[in-house]
Protein backbone atom coordinates (compact mmCIF):
# COMPACT_ATOMS: atom_id res chain seq x y z
CA UNK A 1 0.00 0.00 0.00
CA UNK A 2 1.47 3.04 -1.48
CA UNK A 3 1.77 5.90 1.33
CA UNK A 4 -0.75 8.50 -0.46
CA UNK A 5 -3.18 5.53 -0.28
CA UNK A 6 -2.51 4.93 3.29
CA UNK A 7 -3.49 8.83 3.83
CA UNK A 8 -6.64 8.74 1.70
CA UNK A 9 -7.95 5.43 3.19
CA UNK A 10 -7.38 6.65 6.78
CA UNK A 11 -9.11 10.31 6.05
CA UNK A 12 -12.10 8.67 3.88
CA UNK A 13 -12.99 6.25 6.87
CA UNK A 14 -13.16 9.07 9.63
CA UNK A 15 -14.87 11.24 7.50
CA UNK A 16 -17.65 8.34 6.80
CA UNK A 17 -17.83 7.99 10.25
CA UNK A 18 -19.19 11.39 10.75
CA UNK A 19 -15.39 13.62 11.21
CA UNK A 20 -14.76 16.75 8.90
CA UNK A 21 -11.70 16.53 7.43
CA UNK A 22 -9.52 20.06 8.53
CA UNK A 23 -6.68 21.36 6.88
CA UNK A 24 -3.07 20.58 8.57
CA UNK A 25 -1.99 23.65 10.57
CA UNK A 26 1.34 25.83 10.23
CA UNK A 27 3.99 24.23 11.79
CA UNK A 28 4.51 27.49 13.17
CA UNK A 29 2.35 27.63 16.00
CA UNK A 30 -0.47 30.19 15.73
CA UNK A 31 -3.35 31.83 17.99
CA UNK A 32 -0.65 32.96 20.85
CA UNK A 33 0.11 29.06 21.49
CA UNK A 34 3.98 29.83 21.88
CA UNK A 35 6.34 26.45 21.81
CA UNK A 36 8.93 26.81 18.92
CA UNK A 37 6.97 24.13 16.86
CA UNK A 38 3.67 22.51 16.25
CA UNK A 39 4.64 18.86 17.98
CA UNK A 40 1.13 17.17 17.46
CA UNK A 41 -2.34 17.33 16.18
CA UNK A 42 -3.79 18.62 18.85
CA UNK A 43 -1.64 21.47 19.51
CA UNK A 44 -3.56 23.86 17.32
CA UNK A 45 -6.72 22.74 18.91
CA UNK A 46 -6.23 23.12 22.79
CA UNK A 47 -8.75 25.70 22.97
CA UNK A 48 -11.68 23.67 21.49
CA UNK A 49 -10.76 21.30 24.33
CA UNK A 50 -11.08 23.88 26.69
CA UNK A 51 -15.18 24.66 25.94
CA UNK A 52 -14.74 26.63 22.88
CA UNK A 53 -16.72 25.53 19.61
CA UNK A 54 -14.90 24.36 16.65
CA UNK A 55 -17.04 25.84 13.18
CA UNK A 56 -16.20 22.18 11.73
CA UNK A 57 -18.26 20.51 14.38
CA UNK A 58 -17.24 17.83 16.96
CA UNK A 59 -15.73 15.62 15.28
CA UNK A 60 -12.42 16.20 13.23
CA UNK A 61 -9.58 14.80 11.45
CA UNK A 62 -6.72 15.38 9.26
CA UNK A 63 -2.66 14.61 9.10
CA UNK A 64 -1.05 17.23 11.06
CA UNK A 65 2.83 18.34 10.41
CA UNK A 66 4.74 18.62 13.25
CA UNK A 67 8.43 19.10 14.02
CA UNK A 68 9.90 17.66 17.20
CA UNK A 69 13.50 18.09 18.18
CA UNK A 70 14.07 16.46 21.02
CA UNK A 71 15.34 13.31 19.56
CA UNK A 72 17.54 14.99 16.76
CA UNK A 73 20.78 12.96 17.77
CA UNK A 74 18.58 9.78 17.22
CA UNK A 75 18.27 10.83 13.43
CA UNK A 76 20.04 7.90 11.39
CA UNK A 77 18.51 5.09 13.25
CA UNK A 78 15.58 3.33 11.89
CA UNK A 79 12.55 5.03 13.43
CA UNK A 80 13.33 8.96 14.66
CA UNK A 81 12.39 12.08 12.43
CA UNK A 82 12.75 15.28 12.88
CA UNK A 83 9.59 16.74 10.88
CA UNK A 84 6.54 13.62 10.81
CA UNK A 85 2.65 13.76 10.06
CA UNK A 86 0.71 12.76 12.51
CA UNK A 87 -2.99 11.47 11.88
CA UNK A 88 -5.35 12.98 14.39
CA UNK A 89 -9.24 12.06 15.06
CA UNK A 90 -11.10 14.25 17.62
CA UNK A 91 -14.00 14.08 19.63
CA UNK A 92 -15.15 17.39 21.20
CA UNK A 93 -17.01 16.33 24.14
CA UNK A 94 -18.81 13.72 21.73
CA UNK A 95 -18.40 10.15 21.82
CA UNK A 96 -15.73 8.86 24.25
CA UNK A 97 -13.61 5.50 25.40
CA UNK A 98 -16.00 3.26 23.56
CA UNK A 99 -16.33 4.39 20.24
CA UNK A 100 -12.91 5.81 19.96
CA UNK A 101 -11.41 2.63 20.74
CA UNK A 102 -13.71 0.09 18.69
CA UNK A 103 -13.90 2.32 15.36
CA UNK A 104 -9.43 2.67 16.10
CA UNK A 105 -9.47 -1.14 16.43
CA UNK A 106 -11.75 -1.60 13.55
CA UNK A 107 -9.67 1.06 10.69
CA UNK A 108 -6.59 -0.83 12.08
CA UNK A 109 -8.01 -4.55 11.25
CA UNK A 110 -10.30 -4.77 8.93
CA UNK A 111 -9.12 -5.88 5.36
CA UNK A 112 -11.36 -3.03 3.19
CA UNK A 113 -9.19 -0.69 5.54
CA UNK A 114 -5.47 -0.79 6.71
CA UNK A 115 -6.06 -4.43 7.43
CA UNK A 116 -3.03 -5.56 10.06
CA UNK A 117 -3.31 -8.65 11.44
CA UNK A 118 -5.04 -8.25 15.01
CA UNK A 119 -3.24 -11.23 16.29
CA UNK A 120 0.06 -9.12 16.27
CA UNK A 121 -1.76 -6.42 18.34
CA UNK A 122 -1.06 -5.41 21.80
CA UNK A 123 -2.73 -2.41 23.97
CA UNK A 124 -1.91 -0.67 26.86
CA UNK A 125 -4.22 0.99 29.45
CA UNK A 126 -3.42 3.79 32.09
CA UNK A 127 -2.80 1.69 35.73
CA UNK A 128 -4.02 4.94 37.85
CA UNK A 129 -1.86 7.17 40.03
CA UNK A 130 -2.52 9.17 42.80
CA UNK A 131 -1.15 12.45 41.56
CA UNK A 132 -3.77 12.50 38.27
CA UNK A 133 -6.63 9.93 37.84
CA UNK A 134 -7.97 6.30 38.16
CA UNK A 135 -7.20 3.15 36.85
CA UNK A 136 -8.56 3.06 33.77
CA UNK A 137 -10.77 -0.31 33.94
CA UNK A 138 -13.47 1.03 31.04
CA UNK A 139 -10.37 0.63 28.56
CA UNK A 140 -9.50 -2.28 29.57
CA UNK A 141 -12.71 -3.50 29.47
CA UNK A 142 -13.33 -2.62 25.96
CA UNK A 143 -10.15 -4.24 24.73
CA UNK A 144 -11.68 -7.06 26.06
CA UNK A 145 -14.69 -6.69 24.34
CA UNK A 146 -13.60 -6.37 20.67
CA UNK A 147 -11.70 -9.37 21.43
CA UNK A 148 -8.21 -8.43 23.16
CA UNK A 149 -7.21 -11.23 24.94
CA UNK A 150 -6.68 -10.02 28.72
CA UNK A 151 -2.91 -11.38 28.37
CA UNK A 152 -2.26 -8.66 25.98
CA UNK A 153 -3.57 -5.88 27.97
CA UNK A 154 -0.81 -4.39 30.03
CA UNK A 155 -1.62 -1.18 32.95
CA UNK A 156 1.17 1.31 32.81
CA UNK A 157 1.90 4.33 34.59
CA UNK A 158 2.00 8.08 33.86
CA UNK A 159 5.21 8.01 32.08
CA UNK A 160 4.11 5.78 29.58
CA UNK A 161 0.18 5.82 29.32
CA UNK A 162 -0.68 10.13 30.39
CA UNK A 163 -0.91 12.55 27.71
CA UNK A 164 -0.36 16.31 27.81
CA UNK A 165 1.20 18.93 25.19
CA UNK A 166 3.04 21.11 28.53
CA UNK A 167 2.17 21.83 32.07
CA UNK A 168 -0.50 23.96 31.14
CA UNK A 169 -4.05 22.84 29.29
CA UNK A 170 -5.92 19.93 28.63
CA UNK A 171 -4.73 16.43 29.61
CA UNK A 172 -5.57 12.69 30.67
CA UNK A 173 -5.02 9.21 30.66
CA UNK A 174 -4.36 7.03 27.27
CA UNK A 175 -4.45 3.45 25.39
CA UNK A 176 -1.93 2.99 23.19
CA UNK A 177 -1.67 0.24 20.39
CA UNK A 178 1.45 -1.73 19.32
CA UNK A 179 2.06 -4.22 16.37
CA UNK A 180 4.41 -6.84 16.55
CA UNK A 181 6.76 -6.42 13.20
CA UNK A 182 8.89 -9.42 13.74
CA UNK A 183 8.73 -11.47 10.59
CA UNK A 184 7.99 -14.89 12.78
CA UNK A 185 5.61 -13.06 15.07
CA UNK A 186 6.32 -13.12 19.07
CA UNK A 187 2.99 -14.10 20.44
CA UNK A 188 1.90 -13.59 24.31
CA UNK A 189 4.45 -12.09 26.36
CA UNK A 190 4.50 -11.36 29.93
CA UNK A 191 4.36 -7.84 31.62
CA UNK A 192 8.44 -7.58 31.67
CA UNK A 193 8.69 -9.54 28.49
CA UNK A 194 6.28 -6.84 26.77
CA UNK A 195 8.44 -3.73 28.13
CA UNK A 196 11.31 -5.06 26.85
CA UNK A 197 10.32 -5.97 23.39
CA UNK A 198 8.96 -2.81 22.77
CA UNK A 199 12.48 -0.98 23.92
CA UNK A 200 13.98 -3.69 21.25
CA UNK A 201 11.60 -2.09 18.73
CA UNK A 202 9.96 -5.29 17.91
CA UNK A 203 6.94 -4.18 19.45
CA UNK A 204 6.17 -0.42 17.79
CA UNK A 205 3.62 1.90 19.20
CA UNK A 206 1.27 2.94 16.23
CA UNK A 207 -1.94 4.56 17.50
CA UNK A 208 -2.54 6.25 20.61
CA UNK A 209 -6.25 7.58 22.07
CA UNK A 210 -5.93 10.07 24.47
CA UNK A 211 -8.69 10.51 26.72
CA UNK A 212 -8.82 13.98 27.59
CA UNK A 213 -10.91 14.91 30.38
CA UNK A 214 -8.63 16.97 32.97
CA UNK A 215 -7.22 20.10 33.26
CA UNK A 216 -3.61 20.87 33.76
CA UNK A 217 -2.39 23.68 35.33
CA UNK A 218 1.54 24.39 36.29
CA UNK A 219 2.34 20.76 36.07
CA UNK A 220 -0.47 19.60 38.32
CA UNK A 221 -4.01 18.50 37.64
CA UNK A 222 -6.71 20.84 38.76
CA UNK A 223 -9.94 19.75 37.87
CA UNK A 224 -11.99 17.96 34.82
CA UNK A 225 -12.90 19.85 31.81
CA UNK A 226 -16.58 20.73 30.68
CA UNK A 227 -16.72 17.75 28.39
CA UNK A 228 -14.95 14.38 28.03
CA UNK A 229 -12.94 14.68 24.77
CA UNK A 230 -10.70 12.06 22.58
CA UNK A 231 -7.59 12.98 20.93
CA UNK A 232 -6.13 10.39 18.96
CA UNK A 233 -2.81 10.27 17.32
CA UNK A 234 -0.83 7.86 14.92
CA UNK A 235 2.41 8.65 13.24
CA UNK A 236 2.30 8.69 9.35
CA UNK A 237 5.27 7.23 8.52
CA UNK A 238 5.38 4.42 11.73
CA UNK A 239 2.40 3.06 9.93
CA UNK A 240 3.29 3.02 6.42
CA UNK A 241 6.56 1.77 7.89
CA UNK A 242 4.49 -1.01 9.20
CA UNK A 243 1.92 -1.62 6.50
CA UNK A 244 4.72 -1.56 3.98
CA UNK A 245 6.98 -4.12 6.28
CA UNK A 246 9.88 -1.69 5.66
CA UNK A 247 13.02 -2.70 7.68
CA UNK A 248 13.20 1.14 8.49
CA UNK A 249 10.82 4.52 8.07
CA UNK A 250 13.73 5.48 5.24
CA UNK A 251 13.09 2.40 3.16
CA UNK A 252 9.08 2.94 2.39
CA UNK A 253 8.15 5.14 -0.39
CA UNK A 254 8.02 8.39 1.70
CA UNK A 255 11.77 8.57 1.50
CA UNK A 256 12.95 6.97 -1.34
CA UNK A 257 13.36 9.41 -3.97
CA UNK A 258 15.56 11.63 -0.84
CA UNK A 259 17.22 8.43 -0.28
CA UNK A 260 18.30 8.16 -3.61
CA UNK A 261 19.22 11.83 -3.94
CA UNK A 262 21.54 11.44 -0.92
CA UNK A 263 23.10 8.29 -1.60
CA UNK A 264 25.26 10.49 -4.32
CA UNK A 265 26.34 12.42 -1.64
CA UNK A 266 27.89 10.10 0.34
CA UNK A 267 27.88 5.81 0.83
CA UNK A 268 26.99 5.91 4.80
CA UNK A 269 23.39 4.80 5.59
CA UNK A 270 23.03 6.46 8.58
CA UNK A 271 23.91 10.53 6.75
CA UNK A 272 22.27 9.53 4.27
CA UNK A 273 19.36 9.26 6.58
CA UNK A 274 20.12 12.12 8.27
CA UNK A 275 20.53 14.35 4.94
CA UNK A 276 17.13 13.12 3.85
CA UNK A 277 15.58 14.16 7.31
CA UNK A 278 17.16 17.08 7.88
CA UNK A 279 16.41 18.08 4.10
CA UNK A 280 12.59 17.11 4.03
CA UNK A 281 12.01 19.14 7.25
CA UNK A 282 13.55 22.08 5.96
CA UNK A 283 11.79 22.18 3.20
CA UNK A 284 8.60 22.15 5.21
CA UNK A 285 9.46 24.37 7.56
CA UNK A 286 10.42 27.32 4.63
CA UNK A 287 7.02 26.56 3.02
CA UNK A 288 5.55 27.95 6.17
CA UNK A 289 8.28 30.86 6.12
CA UNK A 290 10.74 29.80 8.52
CA UNK A 291 13.66 31.77 7.58
CA UNK A 292 17.57 31.04 8.78
CA UNK A 293 18.16 32.63 11.92
CA UNK A 294 20.79 32.36 15.00
CA UNK A 295 17.26 32.23 17.15
CA UNK A 296 14.24 30.00 17.95
CA UNK A 297 12.67 27.74 15.16
CA UNK A 298 15.36 29.88 12.87
CA UNK A 299 17.90 28.19 14.60
CA UNK A 300 16.64 25.05 13.99
CA UNK A 301 16.28 25.08 10.40
CA UNK A 302 20.13 26.38 10.08
CA UNK A 303 21.15 23.51 12.27
CA UNK A 304 18.90 21.04 10.16
CA UNK A 305 20.63 22.22 7.08
CA UNK A 306 24.15 22.85 8.00
CA UNK A 307 24.07 19.39 9.50
CA UNK A 308 22.73 17.91 6.30
CA UNK A 309 25.92 19.35 4.23
CA UNK A 310 28.36 17.70 6.96
CA UNK A 311 27.53 14.81 6.53
CA UNK A 312 28.28 14.72 2.69
CA UNK A 313 31.42 13.69 1.64
CA UNK A 314 32.52 16.56 -0.18
CA UNK A 315 31.36 18.60 2.75
CA UNK A 316 28.97 20.65 -0.08
CA UNK A 317 25.79 20.34 -1.57
CA UNK A 318 25.68 21.93 -5.14
CA UNK A 319 23.14 24.35 -6.30
CA UNK A 320 21.87 21.62 -8.79
CA UNK A 321 21.25 18.74 -5.79
CA UNK A 322 19.63 21.53 -3.68
CA UNK A 323 17.30 21.62 -6.04
CA UNK A 324 16.40 18.37 -7.16
CA UNK A 325 16.57 17.59 -3.25
CA UNK A 326 13.91 19.87 -3.14
CA UNK A 327 11.64 18.81 -6.31
CA UNK A 328 11.62 15.71 -4.62
CA UNK A 329 9.97 16.47 -1.69
CA UNK A 330 7.29 18.79 -3.24
CA UNK A 331 7.04 15.96 -6.01
CA UNK A 332 5.93 13.57 -3.40
CA UNK A 333 4.23 15.68 -0.90
CA UNK A 334 1.84 18.56 -3.44
CA UNK A 335 -0.60 16.51 -3.63
CA UNK A 336 -1.44 16.54 0.47
CA UNK A 337 0.36 20.21 0.12
CA UNK A 338 -0.39 22.62 -2.60
CA UNK A 339 1.32 25.45 -1.13
CA UNK A 340 4.75 23.30 -1.28
CA UNK A 341 4.34 24.07 -5.37
CA UNK A 342 3.87 28.00 -5.34
CA UNK A 343 6.80 28.31 -2.56
CA UNK A 344 9.08 25.76 -4.75
CA UNK A 345 11.37 28.55 -6.00
CA UNK A 346 11.37 30.35 -3.01
CA UNK A 347 12.28 27.14 -0.94
CA UNK A 348 15.07 26.47 -3.30
CA UNK A 349 16.62 30.33 -2.93
CA UNK A 350 16.65 29.99 0.79
CA UNK A 351 18.21 26.72 0.82
CA UNK A 352 20.80 28.07 -1.65
CA UNK A 353 21.32 31.27 0.03
CA UNK A 354 22.19 29.51 3.20
CA UNK A 355 24.43 27.40 1.87
CA UNK A 356 26.94 29.23 0.26
CA UNK A 357 26.59 31.44 3.67
CA UNK A 358 27.11 28.15 5.02
CA UNK A 359 30.45 27.53 2.86
CA UNK A 360 31.48 30.58 4.08
CA UNK A 361 31.34 30.19 7.83
CA UNK A 362 33.00 26.78 6.86
CA UNK A 363 35.59 28.96 5.74
CA UNK A 364 35.74 31.49 8.71
CA UNK A 365 36.27 28.36 11.08
CA UNK A 366 39.42 26.88 9.06
CA UNK A 367 40.97 30.00 9.60
CA UNK A 368 39.50 30.22 13.54
CA UNK A 369 41.26 26.24 13.82
CA UNK A 370 44.64 27.59 12.63
CA UNK A 371 44.77 30.15 15.36
CA UNK A 372 44.14 27.75 18.01
CA UNK A 373 46.03 24.84 16.75
CA UNK A 374 49.35 25.91 17.56
CA UNK A 375 48.54 25.32 21.66
CA UNK A 376 45.93 22.24 20.80
CA UNK A 377 41.98 22.66 20.72
CA UNK A 378 40.49 22.07 24.22
CA UNK A 379 36.85 20.83 24.43
CA UNK A 380 35.77 24.07 25.10
CA UNK A 381 37.43 25.71 22.33
CA UNK A 382 35.76 22.98 19.80
CA UNK A 383 32.31 23.85 21.26
CA UNK A 384 32.89 27.76 20.13
CA UNK A 385 33.99 26.53 16.56
CA UNK A 386 30.30 24.92 16.69
CA UNK A 387 28.66 27.27 18.44
CA UNK A 388 29.96 30.62 16.96
CA UNK A 389 31.68 29.63 13.35
CA UNK A 390 28.63 26.40 12.62
CA UNK A 391 31.81 24.16 12.60
CA UNK A 392 30.92 20.97 13.25
CA UNK A 393 32.43 18.91 15.66
CA UNK A 394 33.56 16.09 12.85
CA UNK A 395 35.20 18.61 11.11
CA UNK A 396 37.30 19.87 13.93
CA UNK A 397 38.23 16.24 14.80
CA UNK A 398 38.93 15.26 11.32
CA UNK A 399 41.64 18.49 10.99
CA UNK A 400 42.50 17.77 14.65
CA UNK A 401 43.74 14.14 13.56
CA UNK A 402 45.52 15.43 10.41
CA UNK A 403 47.17 17.73 12.46
CA UNK A 404 47.84 15.25 15.46
CA UNK A 405 46.16 17.37 17.67
CA UNK A 406 43.91 15.66 20.34
CA UNK A 407 40.39 16.85 21.06
CA UNK A 408 38.95 16.56 24.59
CA UNK A 409 35.56 15.20 23.17
CA UNK A 410 33.83 14.95 26.61
CA UNK A 411 34.49 18.17 27.16
CA UNK A 412 32.86 19.25 24.15
CA UNK A 413 29.70 17.10 24.71
CA UNK A 414 29.66 18.69 28.53
CA UNK A 415 29.83 22.10 27.06
CA UNK A 416 27.22 21.25 24.71
CA UNK A 417 25.03 19.52 27.16
CA UNK A 418 25.10 22.76 29.62
CA UNK A 419 23.86 24.95 26.07
CA UNK A 420 21.25 22.59 24.97
CA UNK A 421 20.17 22.61 28.94
CA UNK A 422 19.53 26.15 28.65
CA UNK A 423 17.69 26.03 25.29
CA UNK A 424 15.47 23.37 26.57
CA UNK A 425 14.17 25.35 29.82
CA UNK A 426 14.07 27.99 27.60
CA UNK A 427 11.73 26.06 25.36
CA UNK A 428 9.47 24.75 27.85
CA UNK A 429 9.14 28.00 29.42
CA UNK A 430 7.63 29.59 26.42
CA UNK A 431 5.04 26.40 26.03
CA UNK A 432 3.87 27.95 29.29
CA UNK A 433 3.37 31.14 27.49
CA UNK A 434 0.08 30.53 25.41
CA UNK A 435 -2.96 32.12 26.25
CA UNK A 436 -3.93 28.31 28.18
CA UNK A 437 -4.68 29.58 31.77
CA UNK A 438 -6.42 32.39 30.64
CA UNK A 439 -5.88 34.52 33.23
CA UNK A 440 -7.35 37.95 33.10
CA UNK A 441 -4.12 39.65 32.43
CA UNK A 442 -2.99 37.18 29.74
CA UNK A 443 -6.73 38.10 28.29
CA UNK A 444 -5.69 41.85 28.37
CA UNK A 445 -2.66 41.37 26.56
CA UNK A 446 -4.45 38.88 24.19
CA UNK A 447 -6.22 41.79 22.96
CA UNK A 448 -3.76 44.16 23.21
CA UNK A 449 -1.95 42.15 20.67
CA UNK A 450 -5.28 42.67 18.15
CA UNK A 451 -4.41 46.39 18.82
CA UNK A 452 -0.92 46.22 18.61
CA UNK A 453 -1.07 44.58 15.24
CA UNK A 454 -3.83 46.81 13.98
CA UNK A 455 -1.51 50.12 14.64
CA UNK A 456 1.35 48.23 12.77
CA UNK A 457 -1.10 48.07 9.43
CA UNK A 458 -2.39 51.54 10.05
CA UNK A 459 1.19 53.31 10.58
CA UNK A 460 3.91 51.10 9.13
CA UNK A 461 1.60 49.60 6.14
CA UNK A 462 -0.28 46.97 5.14
CA UNK A 463 2.65 44.23 4.36
CA UNK A 464 2.59 43.83 8.28
CA UNK A 465 1.58 40.23 9.16
CA UNK A 466 1.66 38.22 12.52
CA UNK A 467 4.70 36.20 12.07
CA UNK A 468 4.13 34.85 16.16
CA UNK A 469 2.97 35.83 19.32
CA UNK A 470 3.66 34.59 23.11
CA UNK A 471 1.92 36.27 25.99
CA UNK A 472 2.28 35.72 29.70
CA UNK A 473 0.93 37.72 32.72
CA UNK A 474 3.61 40.11 32.64
CA UNK A 475 4.26 41.35 28.61
CA UNK A 476 2.75 41.06 25.38
CA UNK A 477 5.57 40.06 22.66
CA UNK A 478 4.38 40.52 18.79
CA UNK A 479 6.69 38.84 15.88
CA UNK A 480 5.43 40.98 12.54
CA UNK A 481 7.05 41.23 8.91
CA UNK A 482 8.42 44.63 8.08
CA UNK A 483 11.62 45.31 6.70
CA UNK A 484 13.74 48.18 8.71
CA UNK A 485 13.97 48.97 12.30
CA UNK A 486 10.70 51.01 13.51
CA UNK A 487 11.79 55.10 14.94
CA UNK A 488 11.53 56.37 17.86
CA UNK A 489 8.39 58.76 16.31
CA UNK A 490 6.92 55.16 14.59
CA UNK A 491 6.85 53.90 17.81
CA UNK A 492 5.14 56.54 19.77
CA UNK A 493 2.85 56.89 17.18
CA UNK A 494 1.81 52.78 17.32
CA UNK A 495 1.54 53.55 21.10
CA UNK A 496 -0.81 56.71 20.96
CA UNK A 497 -3.05 54.32 18.61
CA UNK A 498 -3.68 51.88 20.82
CA UNK A 499 -3.95 54.22 23.93
CA UNK A 500 -6.35 56.12 21.74
CA UNK A 501 -8.57 52.53 21.48
CA UNK A 502 -8.16 52.17 24.85
CA UNK A 503 -9.38 55.42 26.00
CA UNK A 504 -12.44 55.16 23.74
CA UNK A 505 -13.68 52.30 26.16
CA UNK A 506 -14.43 50.36 22.64
CA UNK A 507 -16.33 47.18 22.73
CA UNK A 508 -15.03 43.43 21.68
CA UNK A 509 -17.48 41.43 19.57
CA UNK A 510 -16.82 38.13 17.80
CA UNK A 511 -19.14 36.36 14.87
CA UNK A 512 -19.00 33.36 12.97
CA UNK A 513 -18.53 34.06 9.33
CA UNK A 514 -17.33 32.02 6.08
CA UNK A 515 -13.92 32.73 5.30
CA UNK A 516 -15.06 34.25 2.14
CA UNK A 517 -16.81 36.86 4.19
CA UNK A 518 -13.83 37.37 6.66
CA UNK A 519 -11.72 38.32 3.87
CA UNK A 520 -14.44 40.59 1.85
CA UNK A 521 -14.49 42.25 5.67
CA UNK A 522 -10.52 42.92 5.41
CA UNK A 523 -10.37 40.75 8.39
CA UNK A 524 -6.56 39.52 9.39
CA UNK A 525 -5.50 35.99 10.50
CA UNK A 526 -4.53 32.97 8.76
CA UNK A 527 -7.14 32.01 6.12
CA UNK A 528 -5.00 29.41 4.59
CA UNK A 529 -4.32 26.24 6.70
CA UNK A 530 -7.52 26.59 8.55
CA UNK A 531 -10.20 24.44 9.55
CA UNK A 532 -13.92 23.85 7.95
CA UNK A 533 -15.05 26.69 5.86
CA UNK A 534 -16.56 29.03 9.08
CA UNK A 535 -14.19 30.55 11.15
CA UNK A 536 -14.39 33.05 14.30
CA UNK A 537 -13.63 36.46 14.08
CA UNK A 538 -13.33 39.24 16.63
CA UNK A 539 -13.94 42.69 16.08
CA UNK A 540 -12.39 45.64 18.05
CA UNK A 541 -15.23 48.56 18.19
CA UNK A 542 -18.99 48.90 16.63
CA UNK A 543 -20.19 49.97 13.47
CA UNK A 544 -17.75 52.40 11.36
CA UNK A 545 -15.91 52.41 14.21
CA UNK A 546 -13.94 49.14 13.90
CA UNK A 547 -10.27 49.01 14.78
CA UNK A 548 -9.64 45.67 14.70
CA UNK A 549 -10.92 42.41 12.74
CA UNK A 550 -8.84 39.52 13.57
CA UNK A 551 -9.60 35.99 12.74
CA UNK A 552 -8.98 34.05 16.11
CA UNK A 553 -10.35 31.96 18.85
CA UNK A 554 -9.97 34.14 21.84
CA UNK A 555 -11.03 34.55 24.50
CA UNK A 556 -10.59 39.14 24.72
CA UNK A 557 -11.79 41.82 27.12
CA UNK A 558 -15.05 43.06 26.47
CA UNK A 559 -14.40 46.56 26.50
CA UNK A 560 -11.20 47.51 25.65
CA UNK A 561 -11.26 50.59 28.64
CA UNK A 562 -10.51 47.46 31.05
CA UNK A 563 -6.45 47.15 29.53
CA UNK A 564 -5.26 50.05 31.27
CA UNK A 565 -1.70 51.96 29.54
CA UNK A 566 -0.18 50.30 26.62
CA UNK A 567 3.61 50.66 26.67
CA UNK A 568 6.32 49.34 24.16
CA UNK A 569 9.31 48.20 25.59
CA UNK A 570 11.29 46.82 23.29
CA UNK A 571 11.38 46.66 18.99
CA UNK A 572 13.59 44.50 17.83
CA UNK A 573 15.22 42.07 15.42
CA UNK A 574 14.10 38.49 14.82
CA UNK A 575 15.50 37.36 11.54
CA UNK A 576 15.69 39.39 8.03
CA UNK A 577 11.91 40.84 7.60
CA UNK A 578 10.57 39.73 10.73
CA UNK A 579 11.17 42.77 13.67
CA UNK A 580 9.65 42.33 17.49
CA UNK A 581 7.51 44.14 19.74
CA UNK A 582 7.59 43.45 23.97
CA UNK A 583 5.16 45.31 25.29
CA UNK A 584 3.45 46.10 28.54
CA UNK A 585 -0.13 47.37 30.40
CA UNK A 586 0.44 49.39 32.93
N1 LIG B 1 -1.53 13.93 21.19
C1 LIG B 1 -1.28 12.55 21.25
C2 LIG B 1 0.15 12.20 20.87
O1 LIG B 1 0.89 13.06 20.48
C3 LIG B 1 -2.25 11.78 20.44
O2 LIG B 1 0.52 11.07 20.98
Amino acid sequence: MKSEEIRQKFLKYFEANGHTIIPSASLVPQDNSSSLFTIAGMQPLTQYFLGSKHPAGVRLVNSQKCVRTNDIDEVGDKTHLTFFEMFGIWSLGDYFKEQSIKQSFDFITSKDHLGLDPSRLYATVFAGDPELAPRDNESFEIWKSVGMPEGRIYFLGAKDNWWSAGDNGPCGPDTEIFYDITEEGIGDLSHEEFVKATDNQKIVEIWNNVFMEYLKKDGKVVGKLEKQNVDTGAGFERLTTVLQKADSIFDTDLFSGLMAEASKFTSNTRSQRIISDHFRSAVFMISDGIVPSNTDRGYILRRLLRRAVTKTDKKKIEVAEIDSMVEVVVNKYEYAYPNLKTEEENIKKVIKEELEKFELTIEKGFKEFEKMKSKGVDGKEAFVLFSTYGFPLELTLELAKDEGIEVDVNAFYEEEKKHQEASRTASAGMFKGGLQDHSEMSVKYHTATHLLLAALREILGAHVEQRGSNINDERLRLDFSHGEKMTDEEKQRVEDWVNGAVMKDLGVSWSEVSVKEAKENGAVGIFEDKYGDTVKVYSVGEGDNVVSMEICGGPHVERTGDMGKFKILKEEAVSQGVRRIKAVLE
